[in-house]
């Protein structure tokens, strides 16, 4: 069975970007994924420094939780990554996880991983499509296949709005395109599988 991870950029515990991330990983079971669900904002991680030891090594030298993390990406068959819109981009947490993955770069260890992207803005127009656009360049660099939110609506992933802790349960078209982009990628996952 193929495994399909969700990953939460944000530094809010059980937040609107959680929140979709679950619905979009309920609709991969759906779709015959196993799922698995990994939060950022209780992971210790230290930016990148640029030693450069990784380029030697294939290993990053700080000794924080991004190894573990790491490690789960690496395992997982689809990672779908989500992030609450900060000033037209991803979260800070997010970015620091994103440098610091450059060792799975080393041999392309998310190679043909299906991968998708989803954001939460608390505006309408506030950012989601730039979020969602800076998690697709990542995922390109890292040589990762991408996929959308699929038909019907069949754009960029999971578009949410919502301010404060809990809004995101009431974003229809949140819930609709999140709920996509988890069939979508567990779907594409179950056929390269085969
Ligand atoms: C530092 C910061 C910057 C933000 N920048 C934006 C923004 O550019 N556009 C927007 O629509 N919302 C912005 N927001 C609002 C968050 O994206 C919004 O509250 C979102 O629901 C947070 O998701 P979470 O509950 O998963 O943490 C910002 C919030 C913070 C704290």
């Amino acid at each position: 069975m193929v495994k399909v991870m969700g990953m939460v950029g944000s530094p809010r515990a059980g937040g609107n970007t959680q929140k979709l991330v679950e619905v979009a990983l309920e609709a991969a079971q759906e779709a015959g994924a196993a799922t698995e669900l990994l939060t950022l904002h209780d992971k210790e991680m230290e930016p990148c420094i640029a030693c450069d030891i990784c380029r030697e090594t294939g290993e990053c030298a700080i000794y924080d939780d991004v190894p573990g993390v790491l490690e789960r990406m690496v395992e997982a068959d689809a990672i779908i990554i989500g992030s609450p819109v900060y000033f037209g981009n991803v979260t800070g947490q997010l970015k620091i996880l994103m440098d610091r993955s450059r060792p799975l770069r080393r041999e392309f260890k998310l190679k043909n991983k299906v991968c998708g992207a989803l954001a939460v803005g608390a505006s309408r127009n506030g950012g989601q499509e730039t979020t969602i656009q800076a998690i697709h360049h990542y995922l390109l660099i890292q040589d990762a296949i991408l996929v959308g939110d699929g038909d019907p609506l069949a754009h960029y992933g999971g578009a949410g709005m919502g301010g404060p802790v809990g809004d995101t349960e009431s974003d229809d078209p949140g819930l609709e395109t999140s709920r996509n982009l988890g069939r979508r990628v567990a779907e594409l996952a179950r056929l390269l599988e085969r």
